[in-house]
């Protein structure tokens, strides 16, 4: 039987939706706050929810994601009194299956959840139930599975999508899955990169050219955009894409045609565009950085990947992952964790999200490369100053043997704006100098001149951060 959740302050239009649902012989159950909504997806999952668009504590738009999340992945209506167009394309873009005026009549409403059960019924066991390859996404919490919903929707469709997420959080990861669960995935996967694109050869890279087109272009070459026929086109950093840039691309990605350098005809291309940022291209947009007309078409389906703080649940099994995989690349046996090491790890808060967790993860190994058990001890020095200090500054203790579970409520803390930014700056330092150290293959004075520090300073900082050279 389809059950039913209504959640809306006012009684009236509770006992007109209950009625509703009652004449079409379905469960009901109604509720009048967002928090009741939020007990109830999980102790009587519904499989509808009609619910006020707000509430007295709170949007069911901020929201939807764990709404969504729930055992029965309900289907969402939000009702409104003066919704704007704003945020009923929100509602939809964030998976509401419909965003409707208050108040309706009885039959409209009647027709509207008879539809609803229609499509729940076609769908059930098909759309939701279908597998998807994850490609080494790993985590299971409901903001992941929500993630990984999304995932699925973008690869049924062939919508552009944007990802857009802080550092570190998947963006690349995910749009390749997202491919690969395509009808395009046998396909080339094209990546861009926009903050790599030379001024003076960008067109030729992205448009390719003709034989002769300039000095050295002695035989025609396809641009990455033509390379991307049937396939996925990634524009990754979409933000630092040049503005006369955005206008050519704007045009490209209305047409899919377009012309390579020194050519007369011009060459199609079928490609399926995704693109990442860690940008806010609404706010540059306002800000005239950004042209409004790209960013709506580039993202018709928006996936935002939330950072690691905000779903520390899964940090566990991603640490397993990759800590197996690592192993398995020193060629030594599976490490265990000791329980403080994983709370250290769950009471951090990862600026740098799953790369920094990985890399940290990575230089823990190393550091414990013949023992069985991972202990806190084998983490960076300077993470496990932040968090020693973090659980004095905010007057917590960390049980030192098992534990009953504060240790994990600690880890929900919020830390002190001041410590957070402590700890992401050291982080954030330390990514920069092991990235600067790769970039100039190890050489100091290459290092210099790329960072613009003396040798003595970079000397200092290589020390504080314990990094070999
Ligand atoms: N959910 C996840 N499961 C497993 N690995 C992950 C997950 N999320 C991210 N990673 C890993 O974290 C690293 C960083 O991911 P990725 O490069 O996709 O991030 P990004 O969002 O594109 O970052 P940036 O904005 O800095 O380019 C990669 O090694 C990726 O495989
Ligand atoms: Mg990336």
């Amino acid at each position: 039987m389809i059950r039913v959740l209504i959640i809306d302050g006012g009684r009236q239009t509770c006992d007109m939706l209950a009625g509703c649902a009652l004449s079409l012989g379905y469960d009901v159950s109604t509720g009048q706050t967002l928090t009741e909504c939020l007990e109830k997806v999980t102790s009587n999952p519904p499989d509808v929810i009609f619910i006020d668009g707000q509430l007295p504590d709170g949007s069911p738009l901020e929201v939807l994601d764990v709404i969504h999340a729930a055992p029965s992945s309900p289907t969402v209506i939000i009702m409104t009194e003066g919704g704007t167009p704003e945020s009923a394309e929100m509602a939809i873009r964030n998976g509401a299956w419909d965003y409707i005026p208050k108040p309706a009549s009885m039959k409209e409403m009647t027709a509207r959840l008879s539809r609803v059960a229609q499509y729940r019924r076609q769908h059930q066991g098909s759309e939701r139930m279908a597998e998807i390859k994850r490609n080494g996404i790993v985590g299971n919490s409901p903001t992941m599975r929500t993630a990984m919903d999304m995932i699925k929707r973008a690869a049924d469709s062939d919508l552009n999508v944007l990802i857009t997420g802080e550092t570190g959080t998947g963006k690349e990861l995910f749009a390749l899955s997202i491919h690969l669960n395509s009808g395009r995935s046998q396909d080339n996967f094209v990546v861009v990169d926009c903050t790599a694109l030379p001024e003076t050869l960008v067109e030729s890279i992205l448009f390719g050219h003709s034989k002769g087109a300039f000095t050295g272009a002695d035989r025609a070459q396809d641009g990455l955009i033509r390379q991307a026929h049937r396939g996925t086109l990634f524009l990754d950093e979409m933000g630092e894409l040049p503005l006369p840039l955005q206008k050519t691309f704007l045009r490209v990605l209305q047409e899919h045609r377009f012309r390579p350098v020194g050519s007369q005809k011009e060459v199609e291309s079928d490609f399926r565009l995704i693109s990442a940022t860690n940008k806010n291209l609404e706010q540059m947009v306002a800000e005239g950085k950004f042209r409004g007309d790209l960013l709506y078409r580039l993202g018709a389906m928006t996936i935002h990947l939330p950072p690691l703080r905000q779903h520390p649940e899964d940090i566990r099994e991603m640490a397993v992952f990759y800590v197996e995989k690592v192993c398995r690349r020193f060629g030594v046996a599976p490490k265990k964790f000791s329980d403080e090491f994983l709370k250290y790890l769950i009471r951090y808060d990862w600026p740098g999200n799953v790369r920094e967790l990985f890399h940290v993860l990575e230089h823990a190994c190393a550091a414990g490369l013949h023992e069985e058990t991972l202990f806190p001890v084998h983490l960076p020095q300077e993470l496990r100053i932040t968090i020693a200090r973090s659980l004095f500054e905010d007057n917590h203790h960390v049980p030192r043997n098992g534990g009953n579970g504060s240790g994990s409520s600690a880890a929900k803390q919020i830390l002190s704006l001041k410590r957070f930014r402590q700890s992401a700056y050291s982080d954030l330092e330390e990514m920069y100098l092991r990235n600067l150290l790769t970039s100039s293959a190890g050489s100091i004075k290459e290092a210099c001149a790329l960072s613009k520090l003396s040798r003595t300073r970079l000397y200092g900082l290589l020390k504080k951060y314990n990094i070999r050279h």
